[in-house]
């Protein structure tokens, strides 16, 4: 089995790698449902994003593999809570994606316990995840991991 490589945080040489890999991450998700195709642009918009989790308190990108090569990514966002709620937030896991070469030796898994370190740092005790209910790579992974269904959402094509 090949060695993991180290997970940790994501820097502006890894920007042009990441938009990579969330191409290939959308790539992933097109067959499973039309919401994720892509307009002309879509990924000037996502680097956009991007730049501003890297550089902001509300998000952080843990990456796999040399500076400038990241080979895979996890991205972690605050959301705060309504002030009606004793909840002060949660953070939610915005996007995952392993390179399938990398993939079964224990990377993605990597990827997320760096992310929970960081949410938990924050004092927040609560995070989601959104997997399409067809992603089978996606459910097996956060269930082997211990994640379980909390709200289901439904969808109608009208
Ligand atoms: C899901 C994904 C991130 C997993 O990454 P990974 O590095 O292969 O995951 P790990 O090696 O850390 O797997 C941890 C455990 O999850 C489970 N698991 C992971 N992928 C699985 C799969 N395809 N089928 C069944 N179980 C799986 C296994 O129990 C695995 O442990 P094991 O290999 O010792 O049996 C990767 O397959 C991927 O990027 N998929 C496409 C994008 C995607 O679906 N992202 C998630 C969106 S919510």
């Amino acid at each position: 089995m090949a060695a993991r490589a180290a997970v940790r945080r994501a820097c502006h040489r890894d920007i042009e790698g990441l938009v990579a890999l969330w191409r290939e991450l959308m790539r992933h998700h097109a067959p499973l449902d039309p919401q994720y195709d892509l307009v002309p642009g879509a990924a000037a918009a996502w680097r956009v994003h991007l730049a501003g989790l890297l550089g902001g308190a509300s998000g952080a990108v843990f990456v796999s593999g040399e500076e400038g090569a990241p080979g895979a990514f996890c991205s972690v966002e605050l959301r705060p809570a309504p002030p009606l709620l004793s909840e002060p937030g949660r953070a939610e896991i915005t996007d995952l994606f392993v390179s399938p070469a990398l993939r079964r030796n224990g990377c993605g898994r990597a990827l997320v316990e760096a992310a929970l370190v960081w949410i938990r740092e924050r004092g927040i005790a609560r995070v989601e995840v959104r997997v399409v209910a067809a992603n089978r790579d996606g459910q097996a992974f956060w269930r082997a991991l211990g994640w379980g269904d909390f709200v289901d959402v439904l969808q109608r094509r009208l």
